[in-house]
C-alpha cells in the first residue's frame, strides 16, 4: 500500500505542475469570481500537504511558511472571490514550496505506519481534487485555448441506444418509457463501505450499512447533448411547469437558456475551443435545478443517491458489493474515462465493459451525475482526521452528485464517493442519469 500512495503522490504531482505550466499572468489572473486563482490552489495544495502530513493537522504547528502566509491558504478563512486580493506566494514561490514540501513528506512515508496511511491518501484525493478545480477554472477562462484537443476516446454506440424504433433519440419526451433502463428489482443491499475495505474511503463513505431501495428503473446511460437539445427547442426553459418554484426562479435571475458554455449557433467553446455541440455525449455544465427540470419534462425523476449507489455498487447475484461497477480489476481506460486527459465526456455506449451487474453503463467517470439526495451522513458517522471536510455541509442546501467526471483521477472515485455543491452551481463537470419508479 505504501509503493500505491507514492505512486499516487507522484501521478497527482505530475497533473498538478502541468495543470500549471501556464504564464504567470494566467496563474495570477481571477477567471471567474466563482474560482480561486490558479496559483492559490497550486500553493493550498502543498499547505494542505504539509498541515495533513508534516504538522499533524495543527494549523498552530509551525511550517514552513510563516503563520500570515500559511493562513492565506484556508480555504474557510477565505472566499474564493477574494482570493486575488490577497498577498498571494508568486508562482515561482508556490512551485517551491510545493517541492519541498513533497521532498519531506516521502521522507515521512517511509516513516509511516499503516493507519497513517489513510492520511497520506486523503492528501492524494485533495490534489487530484483542485486538480479538477482548476480544470474548472479553466473552463470559465476568456481567451485562445492553452490546452490541447484533449486525447481519443473510444467510439460510441448512440445509434443503438432505443431498441424500439429507428427514429432519432431526440424526442424523449414522448418517448420517455423508450429510454433505454435498466431494472433494479426491491431488495436490500449494502450501502457505503468500511475501512477495511476500502482504505481510502472518506468519512461520508463510512460505515456500510444495510438498506431496503424500492424497485426503480435507471437510464442506462447519462442524458446526452441531443437529448438537452430536444428539451431546449421544446421550450424547456420557457415553461415554468417543468421547474421547481426556487428553480424557475433562479433559471429567470440567472437568465438560463441552456447548459453553460453552450452559444446560440449550437455550437460550445470548450477550454477555449469552438466546436459544435456533440449529441451523443453526456451533457455537462448543467445545475441541479436544470437537471430537475429536464428530468420533469423528459416523465422521470432523478434517482436518490441510495439508488445510484446500488446501480453501480451491487452484485445481486454474489449478494455483495463489487469495488467497481464492472467487478475487482481495476481502471482502464476501456472500461471509464477517468483522469482528465479527454477533456471530455466519452459518447455514450463507449464503454460496455465497465457497465454494473444491472447493465448500467458510465456511471464511474464521464460526468458528476446529479442525485435527488441532500447531502447527509450515515447512520454511524464518524468524522476523520480533517474533521471539517464533510461535517460543516451536511444539512444544508447541497444536493449530492455521484460517480466522478472525466476530470476525476482513478484514485478519487468509488462507486461509494459522495460529492456535494449547491443546486445553483453549474461550472463542475456536471450532469444527470434519469431514472423511475418501477
Ligand atoms: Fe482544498
Amino acid at each position: 500500500m505504501r509503493e500505491l500512495v507514492a505512486r499516487d503522490l507522484e501521478t497527482a504531482r505530475l497533473r498538478t505542475l502541468s495543470l500549471t505550466e501556464l504564464d504567470e499572468p494566467e496563474l495570477l489572473r481571477q477567471h471567474d469570481p466563482l474560482m480561486s486563482p490558479l496559483v492559490w490552489d497550486l500553493a493550498h495544495i502543498g499547505q494542505q500537504e504539509e498541515l495533513w502530513l508534516l504538522r499533524g493537522g495543527d494549523a498552530r504547528v509551525a511550517g514552513l511558511l510563516r503563520p500570515d502566509v500559511d493562513q492565506l491558504y484556508d480555504a474557510f478563512k477565505h472566499r474564493r472571490a477574494d482570493r486575488p486580493l490577497l498577498p498571494l506566494l508568486p508562482p515561482v514561490q508556490a512551485r517551491s514550496f510545493c517541492l519541498e514540501v513533497r521532498g519531506r513528506v516521502l521522507d515521512a512515508l517511509d516513516a509511516a505506519d499503516d493507519e497513517q496511511l489513510f492520511t497520506f491518501g486523503m492528501v492524494v484525493q485533495h490534489e487530484q481534487q483542485h486538480d479538477e478545480t482548476m480544470l474548472a477554472t479553466l473552463q470559465l477562462r476568456q481567451g485562445a485555448p492553452l490546452l490541447g484537443a484533449g486525447d481519443p476516446l473510444p467510439v460510441g454506440r448512440g445509434a443503438r441506444l432505443t431498441a424500439d424504433d429507428g427514429r432519432s433519440g431526440n424526442d424523449v419526451r414522448s418517448r420517455a418509457g423508450a429510454v433505454d433502463s435498466c431494472l433494479v428489482p426491491a431488495g436490500e443491499f449494502v450501502l457505503g463501505v468500511e475501512a477495511a475495505d476500502e482504505p481510502f474511503s472518506l468519512d461520508n463513505e463510512r460505515p456500510a450499512h444495510v438498506v431496503d431501495v424500492p424497485a426503480f428503473r435507471i437510464a442506462r446511460f447519462p442524458v446526452t447533448n441531443g437529448q438537452w437539445k430536444a428539451f431546449v427547442a421544446d421550450g424547456g426553459y420557457d415553461q415554468p411547469r417543468w421547474w421547481s418554484a426556487r428553480g424557475w426562479q433562479h433559471r429567470v435571475q440567472s437568465g438560463l437558456h441552456a447548459p453553460m458554455s453552450w452559444r446560440p449557433d449550437g455550437s460550445r467553446v470548450r477550454f477555449g475551443v469552438v466546436e459544435d455541440v456533440p449529441d451523443d455525449e453526456p451533457v455537462q455544465h448543467v445545475s441541479w435545478f436544470e437537471a430537475e427540470a429536464f428530468a420533469g419534462w423528459a416523465g422521470a425523476r432523478l434517482p436518490t443517491e441510495v439508488e445510484w449507489e446500488k446501480a453501480c455498487a451491487w452484485d445481486p447475484a454474489a449478494g455483495r458489493r463489487r469495488r467497481w461497477p464492472w467487478g475487482a480489476d481495476d481502471v482502464t481506460p476501456s472500461r471509464a474515462n477517468l483522469g482528465g486527459s479527454a477533456l471530455r465526456p466519452a459518447p455514450v455506449g463507449a464503454y460496455p465493459s465497465g457497465a454494473s451487474a444491472y447493465g448500467v453503463e458510465q456511471l464511474v467517470g464521464d460526468v458528476w451525475e446529479w442525485t435527488s439526495s441532500r447531502f447527509e451522513p450515515w447512520p454511524g458517522f464518524a468524522p476523520m482526521v480533517y474533521d471539517t471536510y464533510s461535517a460543516p455541509f451536511f444539512g444544508g442546501d447541497f444536493r449530492v452528485l455521484r460517480g466522478g467526471s472525466w476530470a476525476v483521477a482513478p484514485s478519487t472515485v468509488r462507486p461509494s464517493f459522495r460529492n456535494w455543491d449547491l443546486p445553483i452551481r453549474r461550472q463542475i463537470f456536471t450532469g444527470l442519469r434519469l431514472a423511475w419508479d418501477a
